[in-house]
């Protein structure tokens, strides 16, 4: 299953998502690889961090260009492969149009929401399957349940797992996460679900 993780806007948690699920899915036995396509190298540099602390990640993160995006694209993989993205660019409309599912991540704010409109209506005119996913949600606040409200006004899909702010998860750069990783367990069961 190629899953692609695509917003609009950095700083959004696209590379926390990526790690994140493909943490739950190896945990889960799932042959597991993370294909950077993101030339700030985020999941890489933290994975490369990772194992120089001594806390390997148990999954593999590799660069990826077009040319091994189409070489994946083309021959397939078992397992699961997470695309990590930048916010726009050839390589992002790829990872897009080759996923099995897209993972939207998206903050509350006003802003972040937006750009996740614009991404929503790019993939629902490309029928891709996909699902935004709220992150760094701050339990009853005004900001979240509008953030769903205006999700659901959209008629968006949308994850029902939420994936709270926490400093667990903005420390696990450069480590290994965690045993508890906030809801992303859930993600990977809802993405699981949605595969079958
Ligand atoms: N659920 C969360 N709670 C707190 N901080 C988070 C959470 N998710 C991501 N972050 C932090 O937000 C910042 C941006 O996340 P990152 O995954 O690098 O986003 P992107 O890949 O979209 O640029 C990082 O500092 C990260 O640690
Ligand atoms: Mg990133």
């Amino acid at each position: 299953m190629i899953v692609s993780v695509i917003n609009l806007k950095g700083g959004v948690g696209k590379t926390t998502t990526a790690m994140a699920l493909a943490t739950q899915a190896a945990r889960e036995g799932v042959p597991t690889v993370v294909l950077d396509a993101d030339s700030q190298s985020s999941a890489s540099l933290w994975q490369y961090n990772a194992a120089q602390g001594g806390s390997p990640l148990g999954f593999e993160v590799r660069s990826a260009n077009m040319a091994d995006l189409l070489r994946l694209r083309d021959e397939g993989r078992d397992g699961l492969v997470v695309v990590d993205t930048p916010p726009t660019g050839n390589v992002t409309d790829m990872a897009k149009d080759m996923a099995d599912f897209v993972v939207v991540p998206t903050g509350t704010s006003g802003l972040d929401l937006q750009q996740t409109g614009a991404v929503v209506d790019v993939l629902e005119a490309a029928g891709r399957p996909y699902a935004v996913l709220m992150v760094r949600v701050e339990a009853n606040t005004l900001a979240a349940r509008a953030a769903r409200e205006y999700l659901a006004s959209r008629q968006a899909s949308v994850f029902e797992a939420e994936i709270p702010k926490r400093s667990d998860l903005s420390n696990a750069y450069g480590q290994r996460f965690a045993s508890n990783l906030h809801g992303y367990e859930d993600v990977w069961h809802e993405l699981k679900e949605a595969m079958r």
